[in-house]
């Protein structure tokens, strides 16, 4: 007698793409299971070589004019708050915020070098509260709703 196995025993192997896996565990590692961004990873994303794709000057030229006042929200090192500066000029004011200090500490050195520390004003923000009264007639969340808990409340 020849004994046949059932079709169902014959599963189908499955298989997991070790690269997904391995590359997950080094991201957790990295970012110790965190959603925000470390202030040390930005030194990877804040420089000279980003403005080949990112423009800060194309992105916020239609928006951010002379004399107004603007926020960047999520601003990081400043990568756009410095940008900002610039277009709004004298007459103007940013408000750089974010909820990491150090990030803020690190834009208020370059906002200085820069000579425009006098027009950005940072603000240390919570998870759950942005928290600034003063009215914008621009705001800007580059690259950083990603990272919010509550979007739909953030973007409401
Ligand atoms: C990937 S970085 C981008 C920084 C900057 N916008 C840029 O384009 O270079 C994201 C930034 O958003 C900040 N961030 C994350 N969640 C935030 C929140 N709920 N409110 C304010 N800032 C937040 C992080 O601290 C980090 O500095």
């Amino acid at each position: 007698m020849v004994y046949v196995k059932p079709r169902e025993q014959h599963q189908p192997k499955r298989y997991v793409n070790m690269n997904i896996v391995f590359f997950e565990k080094v991201r957790k590692i990295l970012l110790m299971n965190e959603h925000t961004c470390p202030w040390w990873l930005a030194y990877t994303f804040d420089h000279r070589i980003r403005r080949l794709v990112h423009k800060p000057e194309s992105i916020l030229g239609p928006y951010v004019k002379p004399g107004t006042t603007v926020a960047d929200i999520g601003c990081g090192m400043g990568f756009f708050s410095l940008e900002m500066a610039r277009l709004v000029g004298k007459d103007g004011s940013v408000l750089s915020v974010d909820l990491q200090r150090h990030m803020l500490e690190i834009l208020e050195k370059r906002a200085r070098r820069s000579g425009f520390g006098h027009l950005i004003r940072t603000h240390l923000c919570t998870p759950e509260r942005i928290g600034i009264q003063q009215q914008c007639d621009f705001a800007l969340t580059f690259w950083m709703v990603h990272e919010v808990n509550d979007k739909q409340s953030f973007l409401a």
